[in-house]
């Protein structure tokens, strides 16, 4: 009722009367009246007059369903979109819906995250509307070993989506993470359930920082994490970044799908800031200092040791070394 109620406002050019909103919903001018408080309640500034009836002056920067799925250019990523203002970890929601049978390309986003959670066993700063914190239920019929794929699949998604909706020009830190001017503004966390050879559900977390601010970014991060509003020095629309992220995140993991990694490899060797500099690996409890070479067709980071040997990395902690 409320998205009717915000589709009769329209684009908050002219007033609305109470009478003409209460007609085209069906509803009384008192329901009309409640129904508007309501959308003040969650943000929305609306402008009442006794004579003309309403008009929608600004609306909050949330990543309301109705808000977001109006301006979702995706075929089936986010169509089915669950909006939670505060959650532990949008992960944990998008795989107990999984669980319960959510469809192929459910979207979970809040504007707040209690327990953000960060790849291994680290945490996500999750201040209330200052990130993206969304995550995708994917359901791809591949094996589990492909699935490391995805978090560079989706990070090459989500650095063109951070591109197209704030013209900032972003690199890809292999595996998963994606920076902008050197430090990183995204980071990938994806879980799956699986059985030996078949894939339940994939769960692609996304955490941008978007409007996040310098004391919301840990204190020990804050020499290699930034946020898109600090390093483009103006506000971000975190609803037209949401929908243009998921754009190219299902551009590409369609293209991985249908094409194969193959396919997808070029761009993202391209857009890959750890290839043709000094890196430190943490693999496991060895940490070794290499060179970034090439990321091979099964995704693996190709390293040159100090030895002269190249060696492939699969899930490790890479950093680029300042020389
Ligand atoms: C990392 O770089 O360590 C990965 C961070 C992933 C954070 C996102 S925010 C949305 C989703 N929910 C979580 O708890 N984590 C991911």
């Amino acid at each position: 009722m409320l998205e009717q109620v915000l589709q009769a406002l329209g684009d908050g050019d002219e007033y609305v009367s109470g009478e003409a909103i209460s007609q085209l919903l069906g509803k009384s001018r008192t329901t009309v009246w409640q129904l508007i408080s309501t959308l003040k309640s969650k943000g929305y500034a609306i402008e009442a007059s006794t004579k003309k009836g309403y008009r929608l002056v600004a609306r909050p920067d949330r990543l309301y369903a109705w808000e977001v799925v109006p301006r979702l250019k995706t075929d089936w990523i986010g169509r089915h979109f669950e909006y939670r203002e505060k959650v532990t970890s949008t992960n944990d929601i998008a795989k107990e819906l999984a669980q319960a049978g959510a469809s192929d390309g459910l979207v979970v986003a809040a504007d707040e995250q209690s327990r953000g959670r960060g790849r291994r066993g680290r945490g996500w700063s999750s201040p209330f509307g200052g990130g993206i914190y969304m995550s995708i239920v994917l359901r791809p019929d591949v094996s589990p070993r492909e699935v490391p794929k995805i978090a560079l699949v989706a990070a090459l998604g989500v650095a063109e989506g951070i591109e197209a909706a704030t013209g900032l020009q972003t690199a890809v830190k292999w595996p998963n993470d994606v920076l902008v001017d050197g430090k990183k503004v995204c980071g990938i966390l994806v879980e799956m359930e699986a059985e030996l050879e078949a894939v339940r559900h994939v769960v692609v977390g996304i955490g941008v920082n978007a409007n996040v601010s310098v004391d919301d970014i840990p204190e020990e991060a804050r020499e290699r994490a930034s946020s898109l509003s600090i390093l483009r020095g103006s506000p971000i629309d975190r609803v037209q970044l949401t929908a243009e992220i998921l754009l190219a995140v299902e551009r590409q993991y369609v293209r991985w799908i249908q094409d194969g990694f193959q396919t997808i490899l070029p761009m993202l060797k391209s857009k890959t800031a750890s290839l043709g500099v000094p890196l430190v690996v943490i693999d496991g409890h060895r940490t070794f200092e290499a060179e970034g070479v090439d990321i091979s067709d099964d995704g693996a980071l190709l390293v040159r040791q100090s030895d002269g040997k190249i060696v492939p990395v699969y899930a490790a902690d890479v950093s680029i070394r300042n020389a």
